[in-house]
């Protein structure tokens, strides 16, 4: 959700802020907006509903906007409809301060009404713009101390980028709850909501903590504390290139990052294994800790709600303990009976997902020990987490989650077998025969993509249907929530996953001639079971495309439509490979059907919002 970029220097302001928004684009946004100081024209605005083209367009792609300060930003509508007045940034009455922000100032109304009692005009219906106007109603000539002041009055969640006609060698950015990162350059700053904004001008950053308030200025950054401290911030370097947040030549960055994921899953999993042994980094859960805990967790939202689901199955398996996979947005208000005998694992690409947050600080309220498995270096999951496991994916652009997906499922898979080697519950065979296997799934994740040309043709097939069901038992079962989903957010097609022995017990009335099902049975254990809903299903008139591994190729083609094939593997690995096929058969059904691919309708990449 939202986009902020500040830049303060030599170079001419705008058009570094239009590339920062535009590679914020992908966060998911309604409107745009740019303020730029200039010491001949003042502060000047332009902002504007739509995308961002749109803006660039007003400015001339910035050449209208002349200075070398300004802050921008992409807007995802909280409180005031998407339209030009409400686009941000906001500014005070008198017009010297600008503003803009990502999240939400829950006592705005509040505000807003004391301040219009004080003869304050107010032009949106925003929540934002009472920032400005409080900004406005404190200032006297320190910006910080009014920024201070109003640090103190307002609540709710804030990343904020103050821009001040009166004080244009600085941009003050303060965050709580939502992120923000300054940017360190020669003779210039940054400010930006993630990384990907700024990584093209400097690799040098540093991740803003809540309740810290930041001066950015040509010569550096300050940053102090709640207290108003001075806080001397690690500097990290980015590891990664701004190629790797561009399309390389692919047409859509979700189809590049499903080409990806067999590096994705070596840069995971290598460096986690040495002499046959699961490393992980600095993990510091003692073995007691671990003999004692009653209980696992797994929480998260959406597409990482569906690993937890698969990981349950080799974690009981390899730990014989039992493991609850919670929706985040369900656990936080379910009274979870967490405790200081607790390890509550919580997965997010993003880190910053913020129902995925909300339940994480419950848990923490309840003593539980948190393990965080995230994708975003620095995220605010990642530094409220006790432990965190990068997947080391870099940066995923699409909204729908591909590469992220499959290395948060090798990092849980590691995280099994590391724990079950502390607690001696994993039998050494089948500890060497996951990890065997796992350093062998980006190879099969290859072969499975050199076959993407069969998948295409599938979707070619059955593109047009409206409704779409995955059945499957076991992982399998797990591995169609993550089909169904894909296909869902790409290419609007109702879909569903359904556990196939559930079928009969109601929902098989929906299936009439035509149906398209999509059979998962690659688990070896329960595939007569597989084959025999794949027969009842079409004894019902469904269209079945089943999906097996090659050596039940031949059987699975005695039943159904089609079958589209994966290598074997363990048991446990096989929603690793399995969900290949399935990400392209979205992929693909939703450019045959000219969904825009990588911005779905309705969907953000980052839900920052309840
Ligand atoms: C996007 O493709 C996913 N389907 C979406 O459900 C995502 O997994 C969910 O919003 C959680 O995001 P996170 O992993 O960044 O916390
Ligand atoms: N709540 C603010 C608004 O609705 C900011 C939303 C955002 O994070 O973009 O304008």
């Amino acid at each position: 959700m939202c986009g902020i970029v500040g830049f303060i220097g030599a170079q001419q302001a705008a058009p570094i802020l239009l590339d920062g928004l535009q590679r914020l684009e992908y966060r998911g946004y309604d409107s745009a907006g740019l303020a730029v100081y200039d010491s001949a024209r003042g502060l000047q605005l332009a902002k504007a509903k739509g995308r961002l083209h749109v803006l660039s367009e007003l400015v001339d792609g910035g050449a209208k906007l002349a200075g070398t300060a300004g802050v921008g930003h992409t807007r995802w509508a909280t409180h005031g409809e998407p339209s030009d007045t409400n686009s941000h940034p906001h500014l005070s009455d008198s017009g010297r301060i600008a503003v803009v922000h990502n999240g939400i100032i829950e006592n705005y109304m509040e505000i807003k009404e004391y301040l219009q009692g004080k003869g304050m005009v107010f032009h949106s219906d925003t929540d934002t713009e009472v920032v400005a106007q409080l900004l406005e109603y404190y200032y006297e000539d320190d910006l910080v101390e009014a920024t201070f002041k109003v640090l103190h009055r307002i609540e709710g969640s804030y990343a904020l980028g103050i821009l001040c006609a009166d004080h244009p060698d600085q941009l003050i950015a303060v965050r709580k709850d939502s992120p923000l990162v300054l940017g360190y350059g020669e003779g210039c700053s940054f400010l930006a909501s993630d990384v990907t904004a700024l990584i093209k001008y400097t690799k040098t950053v540093s991740y803003m903590e809540d309740g810290e308030l930041a001066i950015l200025t040509r010569d550096g950054i300050q940053v102090y504390d709640s207290l108003l401290q001075p806080v001397e911030k690690e500097r990290t370097t980015v590891d990664w290139d701004i190629s790797d947040a561009e399309k390389g030549g692919y047409e859509h960055f979700m189809f590049k990052e499903i080409m990806e994921q067999p590096e994705a899953l070596r840069k995971a999993v290598s460096p986690r294994i040495q002499n046959g042994r699961v490393v992980l980094e600095n993990l510091t859960l003692e073995p007691d800790f671990l003999r004692r805990l009653s209980r696992l967790y797994i929480v998260a939202c959406g597409s990482s709600y569906h690993v937890g689901v698969v990981g349950k199955y080799l974690l009981e398996r390899l730990l014989r303990k039992p493991v609850e996979v919670a929706l985040a947005s369900e656990f936080r208000y379910s009274e979870p009976l967490v405790d200081e005998n607790s390890l509550v694992i919580v997965i997010s690409q993003s880190g910053e997902t913020l129902d995925t947050m909300a339940a994480l600080r419950e848990a923490k309220r309840l003593g539980g020990r948190i393990l965080s498995i995230v994708n975003v270096v620095g995220s605010s999951i990642a530094r409220e987490s006790d432990q965190v496991l990068y997947t080391w994916a870099g940066p995923e652009i699409a909204v729908a989650t591909t590469k992220a997906y499959s290395t948060q499922m090798a990092v849980v898979d590691l995280l099994a077998l590391y724990f079950g080697k502390i607690l001696g519950t994993v039998e050494e065979s089948e500890y060497h025969a996951v990890l065997d296997e796992m350093l062998l799934l980006p190879g099969k994740m290859e072969a499975i993509l050199s076959n993407k040309d069969d998948i295409q043709y599938f979707a070619s097939q059955y593109f047009n249907h409206d409704s779409v069901f995955f059945i499957g038992r076991n992982v399998d079962y797990a591995l169609g929530l993550e089909g169904s989903l894909t296909l869902k957010e790409i290419s609007y097609i109702h879909s569903e996953a359904y556990a196939s022995g559930e079928l009969k017990h109601g929902t098989i009335s929906l299936i009439e001639d035509g149906t398209l099902v999509v059979a998962l049975g690659t688990y070896g254990k329960l595939f007569d079971k597989a084959m025999a809903n794949v027969l009842e299903v079409r004894s019902r008139g469904a269209d079945v495309l089943a999906l097996t591994t090659e050596n039940r190729r031949a059987d699975m083609e005695k039943n159904a439509n089609a079958v589209i094939t994966i290598p074997e593997t363990h048991d446990m690995l096989l929603p690793s490979l399995g969900v290949v096929p399935l990400q392209l058969f979205a992929y693909y059904v939703a450019l045959m059907r000219g969904c825009d691919i990588d911005k779905p309708r309705n969907l953000a990449k980052s839900v920052t919002v309840e």
